[in-house]
C-alpha cells in the first residue's frame, strides 16, 4: 500500500515514515522542507534500507500536489504537514491560518479529484484549550487559546464536514499529547529551528552544552511538585498509532473518528529532568522562572478508546524516553544543521 506523508520529513512524519517502511508499506514524502532537513531522507535510508519517493513542495500549492498524484498511486495520506509553533502562532496568526488551512483545502481537492478516500490526521492535545478535567477524553469539550490550536481544531472540522459530504471517506483524528524521544538508532529525532519551544529539546540542548541552565516555567502549579505535569509520549509509540489508524481505516473504517494517543500517565518537568540525569548520568542545571503564558498545570490523556479500538498501547517509558533523546542529541549536537 503507498502511502503520502505529508510533512514526511519532520519530527514525527520521518518516525512515522521508519515504521510504515519497516512494515511493508511503500512512502511517498511531500516536504516544503521548512522545517525539516533534507539529511532525513538518507537517514530513514540508513535505518530501513528503503528508499522514499520525495516531492519537495508545499502542499498547498495544487498544481505540485496534482501532479505528485498524478505519479504515484497514492491509496492513503498521513497528513503531518503545517506550522507548530504556538508562540508564533499568536504573533503571525494569518500566516498559521493561511498555511495549515490551506494544505488541508488543497489535500482534499486533490484526493477527490484521484478518488482517494483515506487520511490520518495530526492533530493535538491543544484543541482541548485549559482543562476543566483530566484526564481528557475524546468527548470532552474543544477551546483553544492560540491560532495554532484553532487550525488543528478548524482541520478537525473541515475533515468532519468532507465525511459527512462523502459518505466513503476515512477519516480518523490523532490527538498527539506530548511526544519526545527519538529512534533508538540516534539517527532521527527532533531538531527545532532556534531556541527550543518544548522541554525536551531545550534540556537535551543544555545536556549537550548548547544551552546554559534550563529555565523551569513557574514552580506554584497545583501539582505534587508545583511545576506543570504532561502526558508525554515516547515519538516511536506515537508513530505506532499512525499505523494502527491505517489498519483502522483498511478495516473498513467510514466517517470520522477521534483518538487520543497518549500514555494516560502524567509527569512534572522536575520528573523529567530527575529523570533524564538519573537515565544518562548527567546533571542539568535549572533555574525557577516566572510560569510562561497560556500554560496549565495539567494536561494528561485518557488513551482508553485508542487502546480498545485501534488495538493500540503506548509500550516506552519515561526512562526509555529520556535516554533515546539524549541519545539523538548526543549523536547530533547540532540536529540535523
Ligand atoms: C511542557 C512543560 C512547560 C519548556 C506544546 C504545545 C502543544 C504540543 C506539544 C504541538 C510545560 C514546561 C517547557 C521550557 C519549561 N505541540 N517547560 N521550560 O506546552 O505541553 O505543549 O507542545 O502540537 O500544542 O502547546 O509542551 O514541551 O512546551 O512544555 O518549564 O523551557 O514543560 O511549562 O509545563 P506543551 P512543552
Amino acid at each position: 500500500m503507498k502511502v503520502l506523508l505529508t510533512g514526511g520529513a519532520g519530527y514525527i512524519g520521518s518516525h512515522t515514515c521508519v515504521e510504515l517502511l519497516n512494515n511493508g508499506y511503500e512512502v511517498v514524502i511531500a516536504d516544503n522542507f521548512d522545517n525539516a532537513s533534507e539529511k532525513v531522507i538518507d537517514r530513514i535510508k540508513q535505518i530501513t534500507g528503503k528508499t522514499v519517493d520525495v516531492y519537495k513542495i508545499d502542499v498547498a500549492d495544487k498544481e505540485a500536489l496534482r501532479e505528485l498524484f498524478s505519479q504515484c498511486d497514492i491509496e492513503a495520506v498521513i497528513h503531518f504537514a503545517g506550522y507548530k509553533a504556538v508562540g508564533e502562532s499568536v504573533a503571525k496568526p494569518t500566516m498559521y491560518y493561511r498555511n495549515n488551512l490551506d494544505t488541508t483545502l488543497t489535500l482534499l481537492e486533490v484526493m477527490s479529484e484521484f478518488n482517494v478516500k483515506k487520511i490520518v490526521f495530526s492533530s493535538s492535545a491543544t484543541v482541548y484549550g485549559v482543562p476543566k478535567v483530566v484526564p481528557l477524553k475524546e468527548g470532552m469539550p474543544t477551546s483553544c487559546t492560540n491560532p495554532y490550536g484553532w487550525t488543528k481544531l478548524f482541520n478537525e472540522q473541515i475533515l468532519t464536514d468532507a465525511t459527512v459530504a462523502d459518505k466513503e471517506l476515512s477519516v480518523v483524528l490523532l490527538r498527539y499529547f506530548n511526544p519526545i524521544g527519538a529512534h533508538k538508532s540516534g539517527l532521527i529525532g527532533e531538531s527545532p529551528n532556534g531556541v527550543p519551544n518544548n522541554l525536551m529539546p531545550y534540556i537535551t540542548q543544555v545536556a549537550v552544552g548548547k544551552r546554559e541552565k534550563l529555565g523551569v516555567f513557574g514552580d506554584d502549579y497545583d501539582t505534587p511538585d508545583g511545576t506543570g505535569v504532561r502526558d508525554y509520549i515516547h515519538v516511536v509509540d506515537l508513530a505506532n498509532g499512525h499505523l494502527k489508524a491505517l489498519e483502522y481505516i483498511n478495516n473498513g473504517h467510514k466517517g470520522t473518528e477521534i483518538f487520543n494517543l497518549g500514555t494516560g500517565t502524567g509527569y512534572s518537568v522536575l520528573d523529567i529532568v530527575k529523570t533524564f540525569s538519573k537515565v544518562n548520568d548527567l546533571e542539568i542545571p535549572y533555574a525557577i522562572m516566572e510560569r510562561r503564558a497560556g500554560d496549565v498545570a495539567i494536561v494528561t490523556a485518557d488513551p482508553e478508546k485508542a487502546n480498545k479500538q485501534l488495538n493500540w498501547t503506548a509500550n516506552f517509558g519515561l526512562d526509555d524516553m529520556c535516554r533515546d533523546s539524549w541519545n539523538w542529541q548526543k549523536n547530533n549536537p547540532n540536529g540535523y544543521d
